[in-house]
């Protein structure tokens, strides 16, 4: 029996459920793949603190450098978060010629180039399956099943507390205040929830995405994101009304050769027939376009440390395995991507405004659409009093086209108020 002997930086949420995992697991680990793996060392901030493990306690010290780089640890895994140190404790392990696995979805999104350049050079594994949509199994297929795949988009819903509002709103009717308040008080989302409900979180996944589906570096400031917070209840029932479901997705998609891509986050209007749109509560999925598989979906838990470290802990054993058989799995080169501007993006969009209820009202809204040359798939008139309330869908049109549309709207005095432009995505699904 191959023993290897693991170093983990960070016993929270993830570091802790990992280790009773490995300690359920270990004797099924060992059977399939003749390694024994063994946690020797684990950094904490206090080792004060009670975390009701079954270790022993003189594993645990505060000292992370002294583990990512101590000759008698084999592999490193890294639950801290955050940038610093996790980075420089990364390169000092992998300098020492150690695999490494980490869910480190900020650092990754931010410095993964770098990161997977030196555990390149150096010949070792950095595995990252945990750091987008949790417990999901997506980097490793696209990094090996669908290596050799022409993927054109990838769309996925990888933030479960934006996911859960959204669904809190559409089903119960919670506006939005609500149903974030009651995800805060489940422990779905921070007390200050602005990296989840706006897409930073999601954006920082969806660089991470783009970066190995298309073999580019994409970093997290590449992402356009917009957030969920003026999504309406209003917005929601027209969305149901037309046959759609308001998600907050972050798309990527290759755009042009050489690597040119676009990525984004932000909520989206999804046919209700659409896979993706039946993803609810704190769930994540990710649907993957190819031009030879078609379409994939990938389904599960995107939090949680249990989840979460089921998948930090199936890296450490392909680590282990690849580290026992002497071949590390290659990310293989990445080239520069060239990011398209969100101007350039075309989409279908929703729209609504509030407009004067007299005649030829209709015609100079429309007038402006024309004049931008934004034609107009669907329109729906609702009286409210002396206002009527217009909604359109369009066809697909360009970003910049849509903008000034609505800037001149604005200008209209028969357009008393403006609201959301919801980007409507999914209509090439087949079943639509
Ligand atoms: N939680 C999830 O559901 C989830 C899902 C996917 C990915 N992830 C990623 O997994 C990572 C860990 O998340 P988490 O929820 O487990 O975080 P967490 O509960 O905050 O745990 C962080 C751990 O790191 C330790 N730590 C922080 N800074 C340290 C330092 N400088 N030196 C030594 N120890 C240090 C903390 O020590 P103390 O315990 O002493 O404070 C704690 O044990 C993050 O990158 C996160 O994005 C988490």
């Amino acid at each position: 029996m191959n023993r290897l002997r693991v170093g983990l930086l960070g016993c929270g949420n993830v570091g802790a459920a990992l280790v009773a995992l490995l300690d359920e697991q270990r004797t099924a680990v060992a059977a399939r793949t003749g390694i024994e793996l063994e946690i020797t060392r684990i950094a904490v901030r206090s080792t004060a603190r009670d975390r009701g493990l079954s270790i022993d306690p003189s594993v645990f010290c505060t000292d992370a450098a002294a583990i990512a780089s101590d000759p008698e640890i084999d592999i490193v895994v890294e639950v801290l978060g955050g940038i610093e140190p996790a980075r420089t404790l990364l390169r000092d392990a992998i300098a020492t010629g150690k695999p490494v696995v980490t869910g480190n979805k900020e650092l990754l999104a931010n410095h993964g180039a770098e990161l997977f350049g030196a555990a390149d050079d150096a010949g070792v594994d950095l595995l990252f399956e945990a750091a987008v949509a949790g417990a999901i199994p997506l980097i490793r297929p696209l990094r090996e099943s669908l290596a050799a795949e022409p993927i054109e988009r990838i769309m996925g819903i990888v933030n479960g507390t934006t996911n859960y509002i959204l669904t809190q709103m559409a089903d119960r009717g919670a506006d939005y205040a609500e149903a974030l308040s009651e995800a805060q008080s489940l422990g779905y989302a921070e007390r200050d929830p602005t990296a989840d409900v706006e897409g930073f979180d999601a954006g920082a996944k969806a660089a991470i995405i783009a970066t190995v589906a298309f073999g580019a570096v994409v970093v997290a400031g590449d992402v356009y994101h917009e957030g969920i917070s003026d999504i309406t209840l209003h917005d929601i029932e027209m969305a149901r009304r037309l046959g759609y479901a308001v998600k907050a997705i972050a798309v990527a998609e290759r755009t042009g050769e050489p690597p040119e891509v676009a990525v984004r986050v932000h909520p989206a209007m999804v046919p209700v027939q659409h896979p993706l749109a039946g993803v609810r509560d704190s769930f994540n999925a990710v649907f993957v376009q190819g031009g030879a598989v078609g379409e994939l979906m990938f389904y599960g838990r995107g939090a949680g440390g249990r989840p979460t470290a089921g998948a930090v802990l199936g890296d450490l054993v392909d680590a282990a395995v690849n580290l026992s058989s002497g071949g590390p799995g290659r990310i293989g080169r990445l080239v520069p991507a060239k990011v398209r501007s969100i101007d350039d993006l075309r989409s279908e969009y929703y729209l609504a405004l509030e407009v004067a209820d007299r005649p030829g009202v209709l015609a100079s809204v429309a007038a402006v659409f024309g004049h931008h040359g934004v034609s107009i798939r669907s329109m729906e008139q609702h009286g409210l009093g002396d206002e009527a309330r217009l909604v359109f869908i369009t066809h697909e049109c360009r970003e910049r086209d849509l903008q000034a549309t609505r800037r001149d709207l604005r200008g209209l005095d028969e357009v008393h108020e403006l609201g959301s432009v919801i980007r409507v995505i999914g209509h090439d699904h087949p079943q639509h």
